[in-house]
């Protein structure tokens, strides 16, 4: 038992909990996910699995993609890179809808599934069901020789390591790193992208890691924050365009581990609705940077000031508007816009980290919850 207790302590390397740690490896997991099929000098990015299949991928007419949770939240993210940059139409499906809902699948469709595990059964059902159609099957896991893995027409792996927190992070980060360098390939090969901005996305990304970093510097200001919420029954989270993927990623982080209720918005929605649940009560986690309908999201945020709202916004460094209304603003560097997700999911994930842990919840293993949902 004592020695079991030590192993996971050693397991743990000195973090108090293994999401903890798995937050802050995503410098490190981004970078070993892009090292060796990114080559920045060259303007090269080389992934074998699409490589060895760039007719059938650049050329679908339809990119689908299949996932559960917070994998299908990376997907919701790349169908916004996938469309802007490759101009492919996507459509992004839960696995347990798309499996029994009858779908429409032609021959010349590419689905992509998406799974840290590799074991979900409703993204194993769904794989088998569009390779019966004739689609052909792409697959994006994190585990090597996983049953996904092994089903998929090709692949590409995230290679984040071992993810062992029920609630996924670095998973999450590096599977919007693997789709984007998918997006940028399929736009270089098709031609819409030129060939500075594609080496400037893939500059940007390379800078990543580092900007991740430094938004990690701010746990003691989340830490603060949380303190200041930890007590709210629920919470709103807000986003735009990229950004929107995001905010229902936030609410998921913060629901499974500190079983506080939260939802994700796309934040021009609000008044369809959510808004009438805002009074001084309501915290709403508001993702509102420099690039990427800046302004609206501005007036979104007047709103909910004008509701007296409690607002905790996600901003670029340096920002003033969004400062003067809100009740907090945590800071992330600027970056382009495809990229933002990246620095804006870390301080949603440090949030409901430190509320669980404060309101005494099993951050690593929340009640109700297995890490890969084999059954249905
Ligand atoms: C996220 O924090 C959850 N643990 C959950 O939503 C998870 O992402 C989902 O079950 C999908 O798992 P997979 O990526 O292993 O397929």
């Amino acid at each position: 038992q004592e020695l079991q207790l030590n192993l996971e302590q050693i397991e743990k390397g000195g973090y108090d909990h293994f999401m903890l740690k798995e937050i802050y490896e995503q410098p490190d997991a981004i970078t070993d996910t892009y090292r060796g099929r990114m080559l920045v000098d060259e303007g090269i990015i080389r992934m074998a699995g699409v490589d060895d299949n760039i007719e059938r991928i650049a050329n679908a007419k339809r990119i689908i993609i299949v996932a559960c949770g917070t994998s299908w939240h990376a997907g919701l993210v790349s169908e916004y890179i996938f469309e802007d940059l490759a101009r492919i139409p996507v459509e992004v499906e839960y696995a347990s809808e798309f499996r029994y809902r009858n779908p429409v699948i032609y021959e010349n469709d590419v689905v992509i599934a998406i799974s840290q595990s590799g074991e979900t059964a409703d993204t194993m059902a769904a794989i088998k069901l569009a390779k019966e159609k004739g689609a052909f099957v792409f697959g994006v896991c994190n585990v090597v020789g996983s049953s996904i893995s092994r089903e998929t027409n090709a692949g590409a792996y995230t290679h984040a390591g071992p993810e062992i927190g029920v609630a996924s992070t670095k998973a999450f980060t590096t599977q919007i790193t693997v789709l984007t360098l998918i997006a940028l390939k399929l736009a270089k090969y098709r031609g819409t992208i030129s060939d500075s901005d594609f080496r400037y996305h893939l500059q940007e990304l390379d800078r990543i890691p580092a900007k991740i970093s430094k938004v990690l510097e701010e746990n003691e200001h989340v830490k603060i924050i949380a303190e200041k919420y930890k007590d709210a029954p629920n919470c709103l989270y807000l986003g735009r365009g990229y950004n929107f993927p995001v905010a229902l990623e936030g609410a998921l982080k913060l629901k499974e581990i500190s079983y506080i209720h939260a939802e994700g918005y796309p934040a021009a929605e609000m008044k369809h609705g959510p808004i009438a649940l805002i009074d001084e009560q309501m915290p709403v986690v508001v993702i509102a940077t420099r690039k990427g309908h800046y302004e609206k999201v501005v007036s979104n945020v007047q709103e909910i000031k004008s509701r007296k709202g409690k607002i905790i916004g996600i901003v670029t460094e340096g920002d003033e508007a969004v400062r003067e209304l809100a009740d907090y603003v945590i800071e992330v560097p600027e970056t382009m816009e495809s990229l933002t997700p990246l620095l804006t999911t870390i301080p949603l994930q440090l949030l409901s980290y430190h509320i669980a842990v404060m309101l005494g919840k099993n951050v690593d293993q929340p009640r109700n919850l297995a890490k890969s949902v084999t059954v249905e």
